[in-house]
């Protein structure tokens, strides 16, 4: 049974890997490989620790444990039964278990799927533990003390290659903990801030607006970017006041707990985010206006309001409600992007709404948007062309299972 060659992974929607591992350099690690869907990286421990509580791209953070090459499935219940799971979770904590399949061959007797696989590292650990301590630990799906993730890829000597991994996060990091209220087809909050990395949107020389603003969560994430906030804030404010316990897996691994330098930097790096986001709201009442959202629809709106409050940024981004394809650009040079809807469940007569909405919107900026920039996010490819305008750039992004695309219009 070996270690895996980097020591943590960082998984991100498929699409943002580069940034991702350049987001990791940058918080200090000092090997980043790009993989598709994340990003493998090496590093004092700490950077780990930052990467949960500073990236803004990343979807979770996980610790490689074990890899060991497997032939069947009962042989990998065997293995993993000889693995110290005393030495990586107590007794008492409760625990829960994926598995995911790489690229395996499509016929194969001896994985059959990964539901099955799970079954059996969950009957390993659970008989590990009656053996060696006469009693087992529970499993918890929604709030579990520590998570694990088990990866399965073709093997070199025998047929399979089993990968244990600590998900050292618990809740996944899009989560921020400011979406209260959602809308139909919000976007992830990871994606979101993706996308205005990827347009390369800058707040120290563009507005930012969001005609289509749906739930909000476009002009949450600038705004964070803008006024400098870490995406963890609202967690480790419900740390620090005593009720964010559960949120975090990696606060009961000996991995945090047994080493007391580690510790101590994770309790700085709390402090330093609770000052800088104080600071970083004050910065953004300054740039009141300059980053706003929009929709048609009033129920988008009331949506948009709630998870503003909760994310405390009601106070610095204004909503209006109008017609995206009338709202005026900011007098500052603008970066005006639109969701629109997909048209996923399209009913007869919609498709037509539907070109005609994304036509009308490219009208629009091509006749009143002359000087700023614009920038589409769809996971409706062929509308793309409906909107008659020449793309600067176009990103292939995942939104969850859709492939999307970010296209870019420099217009003149
Ligand atoms: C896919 S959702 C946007 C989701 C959003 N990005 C979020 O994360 O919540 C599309 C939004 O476009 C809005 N919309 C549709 N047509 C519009 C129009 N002509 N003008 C402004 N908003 C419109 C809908 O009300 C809906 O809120």
């Amino acid at each position: 049974m070996k270690k895996y060659n980097y020591e943590y992974f960082a998984s991100c929607p498929s699409g943002l890997e580069d940034l991702l591992a350049k987001e990791i350099a940058d918080l200090g690690a000092k090997t980043t490989v790009v993989v598709r869907g994340g990003v493998q990286f090496e590093g004092p421990h700490e950077v780990a620790l930052k990467a949960i509580l500073h990236s803004r791209l990343a979807s979770r953070i996980f610790k490689f444990l074990f890899q060991f090459e497997v032939s069947n499935e009962n042989d990998y219940y065997l293995q993993a039964t000889d693995i110290k799971w005393k030495s990586l979770m107590d007794l008492e904590h409760t625990f829960r278990l994926t598995t995911i399949f790489g690229d395996l061959p499509f016929e194969r007797d001896e994985f059959r799927n990964s539901q099955f696989a799970n079954l059996k590292l969950k009957d390993a650990i659970v008989d590990y533990f009656r053996h060696h301590e006469g009693i087992r630990p529970s499993v918890e799906k929604d709030y579990p003390d520590v998570s694990f993730l088990a990866r399965i890829d073709r093997g070199q000597a025998k047929p399979y290659l089993a990968t244990i991994m600590y998900d050292l996060c618990g809740d996944s990091l899009n989560q921020r903990g400011y979406r209260v209220a959602k809308i139909e087809a919000p976007v992830k909050e990871n994606v979101a801030a993706g996308i205005l990395k990827l347009v390369n949107w800058t707040p120290e020389t563009e507005d930012f607006i969001d005609g289509m603003c749906g739930s909000g969560t476009f002009v949450i994430e600038a705004a964070l970017i803008a006024g400098g906030i870490a995406p963890s804030y609202l967690k480790v404010e419900k740390y620090l006041f005593g009720s964010g316990q559960k949120q975090w897996t990696f606060l009961n691994y000996p991995w945090l707990t047994k080493d007391e330098e580690l510790k101590t930097q994770f309790k700085a790096m709390l402090k330093e985010i609770s000052e800088s986001t104080a600071n970083g709201i004050e910065k953004l009442r300054q740039m009141k206006g300059r980053i706003a959202g929009n929709d048609i629809s009033e129920m988008s709106l009331i949506s948009a309001r709630e998870n503003l409050k909760k994310a405390k940024l009601d106070h610095v981004i204004e909503l209006s409600h109008v017609d995206a394809r009338i709202l005026n650009p900011n007098k500052n040079k603008t970066l005006f992007l639109c969701n629109p809807p997909y048209g996923e469940r399209l009913e007869h007569g919609e498709d037509e709404k539907l070109k005609a909405l994304y036509k009308g919107l490219g009208d629009h900026w091509k006749h009143n948007y002359k000087g700023h920039r614009a920038a589409l996010f769809t996971g409706n490819l062929p509308m793309l062309k409906v909107v008659g305008l020449k793309t600067s750039k176009k990103h292939i992004l995942f939104n969850g299972d859709i492939e999307c695309r970010v296209a870019e219009y420099n217009l003149y």
